[in-house]
């Protein structure tokens, strides 16, 4: 079921030290300390740490949550369907080619939720080790009744492109459209409700959370702006005496259980470890306005650092709408070999470097120094056009999901969607030589 409109409220910040309490129960969190012998309205403390708690300050995660009942009360996991979800990268041979998806299937059966419409397209690294990365797919057609997620292996960032999401989460309420953002972190607990069959894609990280990139020489505003992240404000529903699943993955695992109460029963919180929303159109876009291509990184609004310094387990990069203004430039992305993995999917429009072929809903993977660039229409046009400030990606909204690690396609991936194109690597064939020099 939806929720009404009013009850979405939103705080605004990025790793701010939060404070929330739902209107109905004023004075729920206690004043002075985290955890006081009786909570206020005889909640509750129970804290959600997302680091450890001896990380540095700056990194240091944790939220307090004052709730009906502790998060303990459930009984014993037992294993749930896992679907098309895995973390199993040897289910297929190593493949360099370039890859693209047509759309992924809506649902073919009306009554398939968030959970159950998961499917893994590649990945690379273990959640056991902390380290690493997988791609879904979600596609889903009804809203999860009592029915809660939480992922244990890491945080998920949601890039709905069919249909709105409203999303319970312990925190509060978030409604998030498509080309909206949501990053849910480690453990944090919500339910997807949708009303109308519904698709998107999810980057999931192992053992890290997103930060907003340095900014370097850009000084200290623009990109993504911190104060145009929005996280939930506190929202309970106090429900006794009922049947509500809890479903985990754990270890690349599912696992649910089951207990008699709502686990959306936070009264009120303070912390600084939350879920938060995104609008990608409040993004401020930075680029060259003299000649050449500054490097897509430029893009990115959101980063999950490796150990090595500048190299990301995964960026997730966005190319908006945008003045294209260079001079005596070849203005369409260049043409590249990359040490990283780039896969990049549309949320609608016409991606600027493949107008024909690449669809919203679709995906595209190219892989560690695998060759890629734009196809020969596109080459004859950024060639030839006259260079006037022009709009670029109007009406569009493709993204990336890039990568330091060597990404493996799924079976389902490969196989099972039957999605993938057999002649991608055509649209490049139409590419000649333009070559003026003495033959010999
Ligand atoms: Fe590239």
């Amino acid at each position: 079921m939806a929720t009404k409109e009013d009850n979405y409220k939103y705080l605004s910040g990025f790793g701010s030290e939060f404070v929330s309490e739902d209107p109905r129960c004023p004075g729920a969190l206690p004043e002075g300390q985290n955890s006081p012998q009786k909570c206020p309205y005889g909640l509750y403390a129970e804290q959600l740490s997302g680091s450890a708690f001896t990380a540095p300050r700056a990194e240091n995660r944790r939220t307090w949550l004052y709730r009906i009942r502790p998060s303990v009360g459930h009984g014993p996991y037992t294993k749930f369907p896992k679907g098309f979800l895995t973390h199993d990268w040897d289910e297929q041979e190593p493949d360099p080619n370039q890859m693209r998806w047509r759309p992924f299937d809506l649902p073919k059966t009306p009554d398939v939720d968030f959970v159950e419409g998961l499917h893994t397209i590649c990945g690379a690294g273990d959640p056991k080790m902390k380290s690493g990365l997988a791609i879904h797919i979600y596609s889903c057609s009804i809203s999860m009744e009592n029915r809660a997620f939480y992922n244990a292996d890491g945080d998920l960032l949601i890039v709905p492109q069919v249909g709105p999401l409203d999303i319970k989460t312990e925190f509060g309420l978030m409604k998030v459209h498509p080309n909206q953002i949501c990053v849910i972190q480690q453990g944090m607990r919500f339910s997807v409700a949708v009303n109308e069959a519904s698709r998107g894609y999810i980057l999931e990280v192992f053992g890290q959370h997103f930060q907003l990139p340095d900014l370097g020489p850009i000084g200290a505003n623009g990109l993504a702006n911190p104060r145009d992240f929005l996280t939930p404000t506190a929202y309970y529903e106090d429900m006794q005496n009922t049947s509500y699943q809890i479903v985990s993955k754990y270890q690349g695992g599912m696992f649910a259980c089951n207990q008699d109460h709502s686990p959306f029963d936070v009264v009120a919180w303070h912390g600084n470890y939350v879920p938060y929303k995104y609008d990608l159109s409040k993004f401020q876009v930075i680029n060259s306005v003299s000649f050449d291509h500054c490097d897509p990184s430029i893009f990115t609004v959101l980063t999950c650092q490796s150990e090595k310094k500048g190299t990301a387990i995964a960026d997730f990069v966005i190319f908006p709408p945008r003045w294209s203004v260079q001079e005596h430039t070849f203005r369409p992305p260049y043409y590249h070999r990359n040490c990283m993995s780039e896969f990049m999917g549309l949320i609608h429009g016409a991606y600027e470097a493949k107008k024909d072929g690449f669809a919203p809903g679709g995906a595209t993977l190219h892989s560690i120094m695998t060759p890629h660039g734009p196809d020969a229409k596109c080459f004859d046009f950024g060639s030839s056009e006259v260079l006037k400030p022009a709009r670029v990606a109007d009406n569009t909204q493709a993204f990336m999901f890039e990568s330091c690690l060597g990404l493996a396609v799924t079976k389902w991936g490969l196989k099972t969607c039957q999605k993938l194109e057999e002649d991608y690597y055509k649209c490049w064939g139409d590419l000649k030589s333009h070559f003026t020099g003495m033959k010999l």
